[in-house]
């Protein structure tokens, strides 16, 4: 207290020389992996040149602001700086700070700018921060900060920028941050306060520019009082649980550019008022429970970007969005908007993607949709839009995908649409198209899917589309089709749909067919083709859908064809003679030959059947039974139809209907994320879904979990209660899983960037992990060349993870599924900690913790005290941890055969016993390693103590792994190699509990 007015007189005599000794003091005190500080020399006699250092040179030199964000620096915060007389500006923003920020913090009085962002300080905020005098811009986002916003911050003289987002504040929005009248940045985003309303007072911040609340689990109504924020320009309440009207009065808020209000319970309807914002360009109120019309006044405003999806939204798409200068991307697919698309659309402005599938929308595409030359995607599924394409969309050289499917266009395709370079996909499925493909369509190089069913287009398919290298699905299925096949259709090496069903093609299928190696399903029923099928067509190997029904098909059926795996064969009236072969006569392709006159073969219906010449009246009944299964077969096929159809809407429904919940910057859409869920790129399994891997257009590499909500019908006798029940545990688990990753970031712990939400699946998207889990890795063959260095480091790497979630976390994380599985292996072979589907917060209050109604953890690592204690908490997961340390060590799975009776724990035990440490180590792993292996098998043993208390911490285990891979050759020595299992007195539990108590 006496040392402080000494300190501020000090300034005046201060020298440059005691800089440098404050600040080589503060590089000593800091981990500098990356020798971010190596310009930093003591010998130096001024800092001013070192990284991250700027001086002034009024009065005195002196240091005035240091950055040494992203630097990879570690330890503690540097309280040292604080002595530094004239220092305005520090950040450390985006390093390894960790601990509490001192409450010493205020000694720093000459600060204007603290940075301390996308650290990991943790504890309390310091209620001494507001007595630092001339503090503008205070910045503690993404720290693991808890409890609440101190009273002492209503103190601030000048602060104008306060930031807290994602952290784990977790009291409510206190109403006293209205006192800071400097304020012009408040943001707060992204904490798991309790649920609270916006405090009014918040309206007595005049100078706000900013108001950012995403996520912070409000509750109640907008307060009118946010209208007295005139000076605001960017407000942000999405993600939260508001209810009530959008107020009126926010028509108030003059300089507002951007309004966010989506993913709340927001009832009633745009409000008019807001068409009196004139700076506003971007709204987005999309998933409340919005009604009514979009109010004409908005008409007037130059929104840049309008999101209203998923409301229950009525009424037509006002006409001045379209001349919106700025609008570069439009979507409103799955609401009931309706009437004619405004005729300016695309005329103003850079239009680029444009989706209004699935609402009412009649009247014809605008015809400037494309004025500007940058629309890439043009989606109008499903609505009822009439008229021709635009003439103006034949030049549209951006266009990279087209799908008018299902409304009612009709008339000619624009000639110049064929051939536009970039598209790959058109679909017209459903609508009244007349006219022929156009040569040009030799021009789409990208084309991939053309889709053309169930039109009215006639003449032949032009020999140009034999130069689509990349052509994956040609259906033209359903038009007037006629002519000859193309030889130049042969070419299309990368085809795996051609559907040309319905149409009435002539002629002979060539042997060329034959380089049709990707060919999976081939439809020409329903045409007048001719001559013999090729003995060829048995080369398509992928080939599960073949059907030339109803043609003038004629000779014998290839014997070649018995050798592809059909689900369905249709050779069903042609003129084929001959002998069906002998493999293809079962009764699964019973009806596959019906109607060829001259077939023969041992199914019922075709010459030289079994019953031939039978009773005549015996096989009239046959053919009224054939009759009515054919009835039933069409009965079954409308009725088919009309499931798929609805269960296509509901996919297409859930589709948009997801719900996005990021914890990082993120540089992809839930769309595309979507669209690459495909069974091909399946990793993995577990008991809570699949796993995905998912490369990104941007080049990223993600990993996505689906897990099913259950209410998906199963067949099976389960039982509805058991259903529910299990839904509902999948429900605790995803929540559970979000909850806590969301809020964690530490280098050995899987990043949970974001999750998707529909009311049937889930996803969670995270970082991918190369190198699959530790389980898989170490198990596999490749487990074997993994050397001793690498399985320390992920030893060591799992065990911080751990300690981290113990004793770090406010509250306490206690995983509950500790294996090998659940650890991941980066590309360095570093180590993450994974899968918290049945993680818990433990409760702090005391109480007992609620017992599970499940078991947790996984056959091999369940600590044994759950048998009869059911309950989890740290010390079930230390022992799952000792588990994995022993499947390292040895190379065995906890529970396998080779081990008999035992289990891995017991195993090793009693072979250290018999038989000594060299049968229980991997013999893989190079013997010079033998004591340091030693010593973590101990450690592992130590782990699995029967008795909990006898487990050491996980902190006190990172530090005993520090201390064996720390090349301490002292306590190498000290250890003396122990053959019998027993544990040296360095390892027991008196030392490790010690220290270990924060
Ligand atoms: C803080 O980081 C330093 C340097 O990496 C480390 O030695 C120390 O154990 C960490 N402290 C805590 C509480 O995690």
């Amino acid at each position: 207290m006496y040392l402080l007015p000494l300190l501020l007189l000090i300034p005046t005599v201060f020298s440059l020389n005691q800089e440098v000794s404050i600040l080589h003091q503060v590089k000593l005190s800091l981990d500098d992996p990356t020798s971010s500080l190596s310009t930093w020399n003591p010998q130096d006699t001024s800092p001013c040149n070192w990284s991250g250092v700027s001086c002034n040179n009024t009065p005195l030199p002196s240091v005035t602001s240091l950055d040494l964000s992203n630097s990879n620096l570690a330890g503690p915060f540097p309280s040292l700086l604080c002595r530094l007389p004239n220092l305005s500006s520090l950040s450390l923003s985006n390093n390894f700070i960790n601990s509490t920020l001192p409450s010493t913090i205020n000694t720093c009085n000459s600060l204007l700018t603290l940075d301390l962002s996308q650290n990991l300080l943790t504890g309390p905020l310091p209620h001494t921060l507001s007595d630092l005098p001339l503090l503008t811009s205070l910045d503690l986002t993404g720290n693991n900060f808890s409890g609440d916003i101190p009273a002492s911050f209503a103190n601030f003289q000048k602060l104008e920028i306060l930031s807290l987002v994602s952290n784990l504040l977790d009291k409510t929005i206190p109403p006293f941050l209205s006192n800071i009248t400097s304020l012009k940045m408040l943001n707060l985003s992204y904490n798991p306060f309790s649920p609270g309303r916006i405090p009014p007072e918040l309206g007595n911040l005049t100078n706000l520019r900013v108001l950012w609340l995403t996520q912070c689990n409000l509750i109640g109504e907008i307060p009118d009082s946010l209208s007295r924020l005139t000076r605001l320009v960017d407000l942000d309440l999405a993600l939260n649980n508001l209810v009530g009207p959008i107020p009126s009065s926010l028509g108030g808020l003059t300089n507002i550019v951007q309004i966010e209000l989506y993913n709340n319970s927001l009832t009633g309807s745009i409000p008019v008022e807001l068409g009196k914002l004139k700076s506003l360009r971007l709204l987005d109120v999309s998933m409340n429970k919005l009604t009514g019309y979009i109010p004409e006044e908005l008409c007037s405003v130059p929104l840049e970007s309008l999101n209203l999806y998923e409301n229950d939204l009525e009424g037509e798409v006002p006409k001045s969005i379209a001349s919106s200068p700025n609008l570069y991307e439009l979507r409103l697919f799955g609401n009931r908007l309706s009437g004619a698309l405004p005729r300016d659309l695309g005329l103003n402005s850079p239009l680029r993607w444009l989706d209004l599938s699935e609402n009412g929308f009649s009247g014809e595409l605008p015809p400037g949709i494309c004025e500007r030359g940058e629309l890439e995607e043009l989606l109008v599924i499903q609505n009822s839009l009439s008229g021709g394409i635009p003439e103006g969309l034949g030049d549209c050289r951006s266009l990279t995908r087209v799908r008018l499917a299902y409304n009612r266009f009709s008339g000619r395709v624009p000639v110049g649409l064929w051939g536009l370079p970039r598209v790959y996909l058109l679909e017209l499925v459903n609508n009244s198209f007349s006219g022929e493909i156009g040569r040009s369509v030799g021009g789409a190089l990208n084309l991939s899917l053309l889709i053309l069913s169930n039109n009215e287009f006639t003449g032949g398919l032009p020999e140009e589309i034999g130069s689509l290298n990349n052509l994956n699905q040609l259906s033209v299925g359903g038009n007037k089709m006629s002519g000859l096949l193309p030889d130049s259709l042969m070419s299309l090496g990368e085809l795996g749909i051609l559907d040309l069903h319905g149409n009435r093609f002539t002629g002979e299928l060539s042997p060329g067919i034959g380089s049709w190696k990707k060919l999976n399903e081939l439809n020409l029923a329903g045409n007048r083709f001719s001559g013999s099928i090729p003995v060829e067509i048995g080369s398509l190997t992928v080939l599960n859908y073949l059907d030339l029904s109803d043609n003038l098909f004629s000779g014998e059926i290839p014997v070649s064809l018995q050798g592809l795996k059909l689900n369905q064969l249709n050779l069903s009236n042609n003129r084929l003679t001959g002998d069906v072969p002998v493999s293809l006569a079962k009764e699964m392709y019973k009806n596959s030959f019906l109607g060829n006159p001259g077939l023969c073969g041992d199914i019922e219906g075709l010459c030289g059947s079994k019953d031939d010449g039978k009773s005549r009246g015996y096989v009239w009944l046959l053919r009224s039974i054939f009759v009515l299964a054919g009835v039933v077969f069409v009965a079954g096929l409308v009725w088919f139809y009309f499931k798929y159809t609805s269960f296509k809407k509901a996919r297409a429904m859930e589709r948009s209907k997801w719900t996005v919940m990021s914890f990082h910057k993120l540089g992809f859409s839930e769309s595309e994320i979507l669209e690459s869920l495909d069974e091909d790129n399946v990793i993995g399994a577990g008991a809570s879904g699949k796993v995905y891997k998912v490369v990104l257009t941007n080049g990223e590499t993600v990993a996505v979990k689906r897990l099913w909500t259950g209410t998906v019908k199963e067949t099976g006798g389960d039982s509805d209660l058991e259903k529910g029940e299990r839904s509902s545990l999948k429900d605790e688990a995803f929540e559970a899983e979000v909850e806590t990753l969301g809020k964690i970031r530490h280098k050995n712990i899987v990043k949970l960037w974001c999750c998707c939400t529909t009311r049937d699946c889930k996803l969670l998207v995270y970082e991918y992990m190369p190198n699959g889990s530790l389980g898989d890795l170490i198990h596999s063959t490749k487990g074997g060349t993994l050397g001793w260095e690498t399985r320390f480091k992920i030893i060591l790497d799992a065990a911080e993870g751990l300690s981290y979630l113990h004793h770090d976390c406010v509250p306490p994380i206690v995983h509950r599924d500790v294996k090998s599985n659940n650890i991941l292996i980066d590309g360095d072979y570093g180590a993450r900690v994974a899968d918290f589907g049945v993680a818990k917060v433990v409760d702090l209050s005391g109480k007992a913790p609620k017992s599970m109604s499940v078991i947790a953890g996984s056959c091999g690592y369940i600590a044994p005290e759950y048998a009869y204690t059911l309950r989890v908490n740290e010390k079930s997961d230390i022992y799952s941890f000792g588990v994995v340390i022993l499947e390292i060590v040895t190379r065995k799975r906890p529970v396998a055969p080779e081990l008999g009776e035992k289990d891995l724990v017991k195993w090793v035990c009693s072979t250290l016993d018999q038989k000594g440490v060299e049968h229980v180590i991997d013999p893989k792993l190079d013997s010079c390693y033998k004591e340091e292996i030693s010593k973590i098998l101990n450690i592992g043993l130590l782990c699995t103590s029967p008795l909990p208390i006898n487990r050491p911490s996980m902190r006190r285990v990172v530090k005993m792994l520090q201390e064996i891979g720390g090349v301490d050759e002292e306590s190498r020595d000290k250890t003396r190699e122990d053959k019998d299992g027993k544990l040296t007195p360095y390892y027991s539990e008196e030392a490790s509990d010690q220290g270990s108590v924060a």
